[in-house]
């Protein structure tokens, strides 16, 4: 992965997977049905949650492929495909997936509302996002101390906002979301719908 090795990253999400992670990704991910892009899939967490009945095909594009990814013994039937890229500029047609999948990946995108823009343009009418990621709280004691440190975590965690509105920024790119929030308002999970 980008930035760090991959057993560093994992080390460091253990505690959070076990806790909370672990759960959310497999009840969303279990969703995940048709065409289904993944962007920035990491160290491959959400991996093993696919449904070989569901998923059509699943295309994966990241800055880097990790090896753990490339590597991962997927035990269902549908083609993988990876594609190194940036989410800004998707290589793909208007309107050619039915799901695309991010988790923990629009608080280090550079340009956020871009990236958006694009999954919007490549997914097919009434096509859904499943997402994890952790946002800005929006609670007036503590959002000034996210906003301090932010500038420093973005140094040591390879371009990582602790700052970032990213349900604000799904709605502006057109999409409606249910989602719950966990962890104090940290974290955000759910499902978004482009509805034409
Ligand atoms: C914190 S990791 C999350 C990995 C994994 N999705 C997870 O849930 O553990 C962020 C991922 O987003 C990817 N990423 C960051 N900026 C990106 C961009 N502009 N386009 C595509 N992927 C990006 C990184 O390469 C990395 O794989």
């Amino acid at each position: 992965m980008v930035g760090f090795p991959d057993v560093v990253y994992d080390l460091f999400m253990a505690p959070f997977e076990f806790f909370f992670l672990r759960r959310i990704r497999k009840k969303l991910i279990r969703s995940a049905t048709g065409t289904v892009l993944e962007i920035g899939a990491g160290t491959g967490a959400n991996l093993s949650y696919y449904q070989r009945d569901a998923v059509n095909s699943l295309t994966i594009i990241d800055l880097e492929i990790s090896d753990k990814v490339k590597n991962f013994h997927f035990k269902t039937g549908f083609p993988v495909k990876f594609i190194e890229g940036t989410a800004e500029k998707l290589p793909f047609e208007d309107e050619s997936f039915d799901t695309v999948v991010f988790t923990l990946v629009f608080c280090s995108v550079p340009d956020p509302v871009r990236g958006l823009q694009e999954v919007y343009r490549i997914l097919k009418p009434n096509g859904k996002v499943y997402f994890i990621e952790h946002i800005l709280p929006e609670k007036k004691l503590i959002d000034p101390v996210v906003h301090f440190i932010t500038p420093a975590w973005k140094k040591i965690a390879a371009g990582c906002y602790l700052n970032r509105k990213t349900l604000d920024v799904l709605k502006e790119c057109g999409f409606t979301h249910t989602t719950t929030r966990f962890l104090s308002d940290f974290f955000a999970g759910g499902v978004a719908e482009k509805i034409v």
